[in-house]
């Protein structure tokens, strides 16, 4: 089995929760010029099967992301299939697809998801929601990918050590020459 399967076959869902999901390198890094400076197919693929899996076929999970998260996806994952994408932006006249859900605040969005055929909600980033998201009374785990190299990077995780406390850590992965640890921390 599976760390991922392994991890969710144990844990205890909290409803009207939300969850970070993000991966970053050993100085905290995210990206560069808004892209991810690694190519890590299997973190790919772990991130699909945590956001897309729902305990219910009838339902669809919700990914949460800020305005340059969402420019960042390559054409032709955007919107990200398979679960309801949700932009944040402030600017009200920011034009998203009609099967994407644009919010103008963190609280807006899950305010709306709360009345909608949602399972879970996942904030996937990028830094700048996170700043905000990491302290929200409503935030539960963090499911962090700790890439075992330093990159060239613009932009960073915010500080979550204080935030959170380890749950549970893979065996180490590697691919593509990267070493890497999927790791769940939960809000203390
Ligand atoms: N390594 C990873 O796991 C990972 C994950 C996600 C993203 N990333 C990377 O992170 C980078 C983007 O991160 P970022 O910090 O620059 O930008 P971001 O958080 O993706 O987007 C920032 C924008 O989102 C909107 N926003 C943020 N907080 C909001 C709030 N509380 N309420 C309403 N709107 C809000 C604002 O949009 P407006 O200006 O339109 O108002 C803001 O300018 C990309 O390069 C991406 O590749 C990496």
């Amino acid at each position: 089995m599976n760390f991922l399967d392994e991890f969710e076959g144990k844990r205890k869902r909290k409803a009207g929760f939300f969850d970070l999901v993000i991966a970053c390198d050993s100085q905290r890094g995210m990206s560069k010029n808004n892209a991810l400076p690694w190519r890590l197919p299997a973190e790919v693929k772990y991130f699909r099967d945590l956001t897309v899996s729902v305990s219910d076929p009838a339902l669809k999970n919700a990914v949460i992301m800020g305005r340059k998260t969402w420019q960042s996806l390559p054409l032709k994952f955007m919107p990200l299939p398979g679960r309801l994408n949700v932009v944040l932006s402030r600017d009200s006249g920011f034009p998203v697809p009609l099967d994407v859900l644009r919010c103008a605040s963190l609280d807006q969005a899950l305010d709306q998801l709360s009345s909608e055929t949602v399972d879970r909600l996942f904030v996937i980033g990028g830094a700048d929601v996170l700043r905000h998201a990491m302290s929200h009374q409503r935030c539960s785990l963090l499911y962090l990918t700790e890439i075992k190299q330093r990159f060239d990077c613009d932009t960073f995780l915010p500080e979550y050590e204080k935030l959170f406390r380890l749950l549970s850590s893979s065996e180490p992965q590697s691919e593509t020459g990267i070493e890497y640890i999927f790791k769940v921390y939960e809000r203390r």
